[in-house]
């Protein structure tokens, strides 16, 4: 089997891509399969009708990676590629969006408003947060509607916090969202389809050194603690599994995907997003996942590349 792997790009996690990159190969290497890496940039499609591999695997996180772009162009390339088509990908990269779905299937997600930047300058903080999340209890979760790895993510406890964590996550979006936090247990449902459908891994959960799983707990080794399986109930674990199950469909979401949960304290998840090509590095979650099962990555991998093949 001959494969490109599509590493780094131009997006604000190119750092993180590299590395998820380095790991598939390494993985998809040890099968003795053909492996080489190609940049997402201007030159790919040539590169990749020259190389004519079996299949392509956008190991590509953020924009023109997840948010569907790219995964046009390979369509137009004909090759078949690992991961959801173009439109699943816009849906899921959008948070607002995503949350509308999986509300409307019938999932929890935390209550939210999006602001776009001309609206935070006509009404300005103050007023989005006495308007609009007056009633809101445990603090709020301001992220940009578009973006990965925790950047541009603050949670505010005071209405002062507002305007700074607003510019942060304007930096890095032209629209912020800005959720109810949800105090609990933070995890995270990687799910893979099978022949039955979709199905959850063992949960992930996460718990950082410093209560909030930001950049630097993302990727820094012992800077965030995990458990997999999740310390849950399993009545819980099963609802979390099903939760980040009714994401992937919800989205029309392909082959892999990773659901950030929370879990309040009376044991219900409440869904955060889904991600269509969730981190592969050392740290990341869905690895560890897979792991848990016993599986090595490598046959984790093949068997994944094996649905975008069939
Ligand atoms: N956006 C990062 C790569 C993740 O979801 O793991
Ligand atoms: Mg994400």
């Amino acid at each position: 089997t001959s494969v490109v792997v599509l590493s780094g790009g131009i997006s604000h996690e190119r750092d993180v891509s590299l590395r998820s990159g380095r790991r598939v190969v390494d993985a998809l290497s040890r099968l003795g399969w053909r492996v080489s890496t190609a940049e997402p940039d201007a030159k790919l499609l040539p590169l990749l009708l020259e190389r004519r591999p079996d299949v392509v695997w956008p190991a590509l996180h953020g924009a023109s990676g997840e948010d569907g772009s790219l995964r046009a162009l390979l369509d137009v390339s004909g090759l078949p590629y690992i991961g959801s088509r173009g439109p699943a990908a816009r849906l899921a990269w959008d948070k607002p969006t995503a949350k509308r779905l999986v509300e409307v299937a019938g999932g929890a997600t935390p209550a939210s408003v999006t602001l776009t930047r001309e609206v935070f300058r006509e009404i300005g903080a103050r007023s989005a947060i006495d308007t609009i999340l007056g009633s809101m209890t445990d603090g709020l979760v301001v992220k940009p509607a578009r973006g990965g790895s925790a950047q541009g993510v603050t949670v505010v406890d005071t209405a002062e916090q507002l305007p700074r964590a607003l510019m942060d996550a304007f930096t890095y979006a032209d629209e912020a969202l800005i959720e109810q936090r949800v105090v609990g247990t933070e995890i995270a449902v990687g799910v893979l389809d099978g022949d039955d459908g979709p199905a959850a891994l063992p949960a992930v959960e996460i718990v950082p050194r410093s209560g909030f799983y930001g950049f630097e707990e993302r990727y820094t080794a012992g800077e965030t603690r995990f458990y997999t399986p999740a310390r849950l109930d399993p009545a819980v674990a099963a609802a979390a599994g099903e939760l980040a199950v009714l994401a992937h469909r919800a989205m029309g979401l392909r082959h892999l995907s990773r659901a950030d949960l929370i879990v309040d304290a009376s044991g219900r998840p409440w869904f955060l997003e889904s991600n269509v090509m969730p981190g592969l590095t050392e740290t990341s979650l869905l690895p560890q996942a897979i792991l848990s099962t016993g599986r090595d990555l490598s046959s984790a991998y093949a068997a994944i590349t094996e649905r975008a093949l069939a």
